[in-house]
């Protein structure tokens, strides 16, 4: 979603806000724009509707606009069509104050029509405009930029982060942040602020995050931190540990094929500082077996692909702990009057650690005693700090929109959370603990097995390509990681998919099968694979083109019926997702190639979805 950059600092700013913003890029937006102050030129501001490319144009990369301290944005429209004129930075009327914003601004349109009645004159459609013109009416009130965002915040309502510079302050910018993720990075050559950490990561590592109702100034030398009565503040620096380069390419056609290539490593990093001498060992986590024990229920919440982690989790769960495990997506959970207590434990899930309604979820379920525990993987994140208790997936900056080595070491987290409890309650035999721990610590070497085998997915993305309409169909964890397949293929290829369980089929879905619909099987879960079989049999007879995925034990059943079929190591049931959804994700992705959409950057979508 819309990305923040400022700089105050003793470099050109534009070059540096351009370079800040292409490293957002990965969010999704459709409009861009900075605004940079010099002494000679006051306030200049370029906004562009269109790809980050097109900002840079018009700035020759920045060279066009003098000046060290200024604020950049990339927006992803919410309130106003994109266009030049919705692109932030907005400026107010009387053209001194410029102003980025994420977030909603909830009671806008009251305060736009109290400004009108003063008469201000607004230019774009935006709740953004609406912050910088009230800013501008209580600056010419008290004639302190401080004292007047001040103001601004005790009226708005919703959730933000802003930069904002004023042609009457040449030397600061001030931040404020509510709901909305802001950092303050501190640079050799100036200090920076952004909403998301790989815009700043080439210049520094040391960053502080904002915390709800923070205001902070920023200049070249220093920052200043303050809360909402301006009492200042004293705050935790932390460490980026990402390396530049997990943020780049790196020879690669697409951040999501290097993401999936990554997923060997990323899923070692997750999984081994957490097995110790034949044992899950969760440091980070506060759960006391006392505490564990008397859980009823456990709810597991999230959105996407997230969610599609927790309805794996669910089946894997219950087998382990022998406790009704409810998966819900979090816009849903949020609204529904959950029954959650203070004998529900409520497991999060997200990548971002920033998805809006996963974070409102968890205060819901918070507010009414439950306990939660944060699977996440961008450390510091909102999600990450409220949670009672956190543990990080380490599967470092994934930029892709489309989730892939987030999911798995997602998946990989759950599993071993799954059997740390289950080991505290006593619902695992020792053999079948020491089985699924001894099998994870296989897994990242067969899934890198398994990716040398990629081309093999080329060919039947080449072969299957044109569809229009693809099914997805399989049981029990078959199912549940037929739901991430679909996604995947859906959301960067833009081909209509469905996924389903299998034995739902007879229920409705079958009328859609004719001749020629592709239909990729799922067989990788062996307690059920006759089942599977039969489902391939049941489409086969209706004119459907198989394309199965199965294991290695199951590889000479399936080709016997299936038209095509994909083959993947065989490991411990509850695993086998974790190994079974890697062709899937490659499959989505060299259909999306054959089909040349963009890959990394799908239409509509955002990778943090920080709106409701
Ligand atoms: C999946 O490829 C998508 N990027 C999306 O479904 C994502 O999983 C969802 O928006 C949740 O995001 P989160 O994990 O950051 O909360």
């Amino acid at each position: 979603m819309c990305g923040i950059i400022g700089f105050a600092g003793r470099e050109q700013a534009a070059p540096i806000l351009l370079d800040g913003l292409a490293r957002m890029e990965y969010r999704g937006y459709d409009s861009a724009g900075i605004a940079v102050r010099s002494e000679a030129k006051g306030l200049q501001v370029k906004k562009a509707k269109g790809r980050l490319q097109v900002l840079s144009d018009l700035t020759h990369g920045g060279a066009d606009l003098e000046g060290t301290l200024g604020i950049g944005h990339t927006r992803w429209a919410t309130h106003g069509e994109p266009n030049d004129i919705n692109a932030h930075p907005h400026v107010s009327e009387n053209g001194r104050i410029a102003l980025v914003h994420n977030g909603i601004i909830e009671n806008y349109l009251e305060i736009k029509e109290q400004l009108q009645r003063h008469g201000v004159k607004f230019t774009s459609d935006t709740d953004s405009e609406v912050v910088a013109q009230l800013l501008e009416f209580h600056y010419n009130e008290c004639h302190n930029m401080l004292e007047a965002v001040g103001r601004v915040l005790r009226r708005i309502q919703g959730s933000y982060a802003f930069g904002i510079i004023c042609s009457d302050y040449p030397n600061a910018l001030i931040a404020a942040r509510k709901d909305s993720p802001l950092i303050l990075g501190y640079g050799e050559n100036g200090n920076y602020i952004a909403s998301d950490v790989t815009a700043i990561i080439k210049h520094t590592r040391d960053v502080v995050y904002m915390e709800d109702g923070e205001i902070a100034v920023v200049t070249a030398e220093n920052i200043d931190v303050f809360d909402s009565e301006m009492n200042p503040l004293e705050k935790k620096h932390s460490q980026v540990d990402w390396d530049v380069s997990a943020a780049e390419k790196g020879g690669y056609a697409h951040f999501m094929f290097k993401e999936i290539m990554e997923q060997p490593e990323a899923v070692r990093k997750t999984l081994s500082p957490r097995v110790r001498d034949g044992r899950v060992v969760l440091d980070d986590v506060k759960l006391t077996a006392e505490y564990v024990k008397n859980i009823s229920r456990i709810f597991i919440i999230a959105c996407g692909s997230s969610y599609h982690v927790g309805m794996v989790s669910k089946y894997s769960w219950e087998r382990l702990l022998r406790r009704p495990v409810q998966v819900d997506l979090a816009s849903e959970f949020r609204y529904s009057d959950p029954l959650v207590d203070e004998n529900t434990l409520v497991i999060v899930i997200s990548q971002s650690g920033e998805t809006l309604d996963t974070m409102a979820a968890m205060r819901e379920a918070k507010s009414r005693g439950a306990r939660t525990l944060a699977v996440v993987n961008v450390v510091g994140s909102s999600i990450a700090r409220e949670a009672d208790d956190v543990l990080y997936t380490w599967a470092g900056p994934e930029i892709a929109v489309a989730t892939t080595k987030a999911y798995t070491t997602q998946l990989v987290l759950m599993d071993l959370i799954g059997l740390y409890l289950a080991d505290l309650l006593g619902t695992v035999e020792k053999s079948e603990y020491d089985a699924i721990l001894a099998e994870m610590q296989v897994l990242p070497e067969k899934m890198r097995r398994l990716l040398e085998h990629f081309e093999d997915v080329q060919y039947f993305a080449s072969r299957y390509f044109n569809h229009n309409s693809i099914f997805f169909i399989g049981r029990n964890l078959d199912y549940a990681m037929g739901l991430e397949g679909s996604l995947k293929l859906k959301e960067i290829s833009y081909i209509h998919s469905e996924a389903y369980a299998s034995g739902e089929l007879k229920h409705g879905t079958i009328s859609l099968i004719e001749p020629g619909t592709l239909v990729v099987a799922l067989g990788t879960y062996a307690a059920l694979f006759d089942k599977a079989m039969s489902n391939v049999v049941e489409v086969k007879a209706r004119g459907a083109e198989v394309l199965a995925v199965t294991t290695e034990t199951f590889k000479e059943k399936m080709e016997k019926t299936a038209d095509s079929t994909i083959v993947v190591p065989d490991t411990h049931p509850i695993l086998q997702p974790s190994l079974g959804v890697v062709p899937l994700q490659l499959f989505a992705y060299y259909v999306a190639l054959q089909r040349g959409c963009d890959i990394d950057k799908p239409r509509n979508l955002a990778k943090s979805v920080t709106v409701e």
